[in-house]
């Protein structure tokens, strides 16, 4: 991972969860304030909070004091907590207050390339997340191999994922996401979500990864 927002969410030799871009109320109509308060304070503070108990556990497995026996358990929690941290820092970066336009220039281009057009791409992100099974995320990135754009359906926070994949945009389609607004109705969420998408963040997310493969 190489995108510079991450750099808030570690401090100190611990995770931590960085502040909100801005106020509570300021996703209307996409997000209400209850939903962001509970989902950020509360959930995404639970994955930072595990993702350093299990970093802890590991470490104290490498120093002889604690069994091995948990080393198969702490690297798994380790990897959802983690996971979850990484995907909400992004997630509530890559969300804004008002409706920005679709993008223009490389990252346009660029998704012309893989799926046709930006609407064509709008199109596709949304039926994979509407699609995601249970718990999990859609995820817009760039594939390590051949530098194209995909989207993944991600399950939970880790898997179906790719190594080395860079994600660009990404959306909670965790039922804690959106259920207080929008109950079971995800599609409205999704709509709603595209319309509030900040563009500006992931083309800046795409020409920082672009750049260092220069
Ligand atoms: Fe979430």
């Amino acid at each position: 991972m190489e995108n510079d927002c991450l750099c808030d969410g570690y401090a100190e030799g611990r995770y931590v969860l960085p502040l909100l871009p801005y106020d509570m109320t300021a996703l209307e109509p996409l997000l209400d304030a209850e939903t962001v308060s509970i989902h950020h304070s509360k959930h995404h503070a639970a994955y930072v909070h595990g993702a350093n108990i299990a970093a802890e556990t590991l470490r104290k497995i490498a120093a002889g004091e604690e069994a091995d026996k948990w080393t198969t358990s702490a690297t798994q929690n380790f990897a959802f907590n983690l996971g979850g941290h990484l995907l909400h820092s992004l997630y509530w970066e890559n969300i804004c207050p008002v409706s920005l336009p679709l993008p223009e220039g490389k990252l346009a281009e660029a998704l012309r390339t893989s799926f046709g057009s930006p609407e064509c791409f709008l199109s596709m992100f949304r039926n994979v997340c509407l699609g995601v099974q249970g718990c999990g995320w859609g995820v817009l990135g760039i594939e390590p191999i051949s530098r194209r754009l995909v989207i993944w359906g991600v399950l939970r926070h880790q898997d179906v994922l790719v190594p080395g994949f860079r994600p660009l945009l990404v959306c909670d389609v965790w039922e804690h996401a959106y259920y207080l607004r929008y109950r079971n109705d995800r599609a409205a969420y999704l709509d709603a979500f595209l319309r509030q998408v900040n563009w500006q963040v992931v083309e800046e997310r795409f020409n920082h990864c672009c750049m260092c493969h220069e």
